[in-house]
């Protein structure tokens, strides 16, 4: 448990301890008698407070761009006394209002999802892992095309989400200029924190080598092809001279969006899914397969949030999604699928848990054409029907904010300070 020597400095015992201790109620004695009033170390600049010019009621709002600039640099200066932030002027990409303010809102749906994403919280160690343990180091629980699906899920997905969450952070997270999405974006990204925890998690309760597991993306074909093809699509905006504000430079953010959004998280995520919750509804690696049914939920979510995110960079930004784009952007599904079908058929060299690589390649087929649907495209297999109406119950979308009525947990918060 942490005390409160863990957060005692002696060279700097200032405000900001202070200021938790008062908020908690529960000053700390020796702060008490000792926390001077001065809030700013000496040398600390002390700014005056500036009233931003007052507005003539009878006057016009001005269309002008707001002056405000927040360049995405992180050493842009304050801009003391500038106008505060309109509605009007946010905006997707390329946007010249402050990014240090959260408000007012323009996209409600992405605050919405970040207090989805919140009331969704969970934890990996809450889920009991041990009847997997005795399943999975029994000799004859499982068959071996079982052993098979199972290594190769944790190995793909193991990385899979550190592959996802460097773009979110590395990538695309400066170059959405809207900090109600940014705001999500940090929720995703310590969402994908928690699914490689998830992962980890199964390794290591089940005793797998985990070196195995992990470097199994370099390692094996099917999976590499997979990674490969999400890292291309990351490592141009991974430059940090990379900068959107050209049609060209803001086709390459699309590329990448469509790239993670809809195809990594959209469709290669789906065999492995499907499999995996289809060994748990046959009672098998059950604590494996609830695990991978939180992440999966969340998922959901990270999709319907990227497809928001660039359906709204193209109302925005018409320019961007002409005919050869949309052709571009169809290709990159139809090559996402092929990899999964071919995932699919390296996983499942015969049926097993009810399926085959043939029907799973049906599911992808029908995956890929919602996705082309959600983003405008026209669907490239007609007439698919879903082979797995059970996984649609499961994740049902619209859901979201249900999924957990059933379960009540209590997190750890703040409470763990103790202030003696
Ligand atoms: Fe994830
Ligand atoms: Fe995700």
């Amino acid at each position: 448990m942490l005390s409160w020597d863990d957060y005692h400095q002696e060279e700097s015992p200032l405000p900001s301890s202070a200021v938790i201790g008062q908020e908690s109620g529960h000053p700390p004695a020796s702060l008490a008698q000792t926390a001077a009033p001065v809030l700013l170390p000496p040398t600390a600049p002390v700014y005056e407070p500036v009233t931003p010019p007052a507005r003539d009621p009878l006057q016009p709002v001005s269309t002008a761009p707001n002056p405000v600039i927040s360049d995405p640099a992180p050493t842009a200066e304050v801009d003391i006394g500038a106008e505060r932030v309109r509605v009007e002027d946010k905006a997707m990409i390329n946007c010249r209002a402050d990014l240090n303010q959260l408000v007012p809102f323009k996209y409600d749906w992405a605050w919405q999802k970040y207090l989805d994403g919140c009331a969704n919280h969970w934890m990996p160690q809450e889920i009991n892992m041990t009847a997997d343990v005795a399943t999975w180091k029994s000799a004859d629980a499982l068959t071996e095309d079982e052993r098979r699906i199972i290594m190769r899920s944790l190995g793909y997905f193991s990385t899979a989400d550190s592959l996802v969450a460097n773009n979110l952070v590395l990538a695309i997270y400066r170059l959405i200029t809207n900090p109600e999405c940014r705001q999500y974006l940090l929720r995703q990204a310590f969402e994908e924190a928690i699914h490689t925890h998830a992962y980890q998690y199964c390794i290591e309760s089940l005793g797998m080598d985990e070196g195995e597991v992990f470097n199994m993306y370099r390692e094996v074909p099917s999976v590499a092809q997979k990674a490969a093809w999400s890292l291309a699509h990351t490592s141009k905006l991974n430059d940090p001279a990379f900068t959107t504000g050209t049609p060209e430079s803001d086709q390459e953010l699309l590329r990448n969006l469509i790239g993670f959004y809809a195809v990594t998280e959209g469709i290669f995520f789906y065999c492995g899914f499907t499999q995996i919750l289809s060994m748990g509804r046959r009672n098998k690696m059950t604590g494996v397969a609830e695990q991978f049914q939180y992440i999966l939920r969340d998922e959901s979510m990270h999709l319907n949030f990227g497809i928001d995110v660039i359906n709204q960079i193209k109302l925005e930004n018409p320019g961007l999604w002409t005919e050869q784009f949309q052709r571009e952007a169809i290709d990159m599904i139809l090559e996402g699928t092929q990899l999964e079908v071919e995932y699919a058929r390296d996983t499942m060299p015969r049926g097993v848990l009810g399926m085959n690589a043939a029907m799973m390649e049906q599911y992808l087929q029908y995956i890929a054409n919602r996705r082309l649907s959600q983003l405008g495209l026209p669907e490239q297999f007609r007439g698919v029907e879903n082979p797995f109406p059970w996984m649609s119950e499961i994740m049902d979308l619209r859901k979201e904010k249900n999924f957990f009525e059933t379960r009540v947990i209590e997190y750890q918060t703040g409470g763990a300070l103790s202030w003696d």
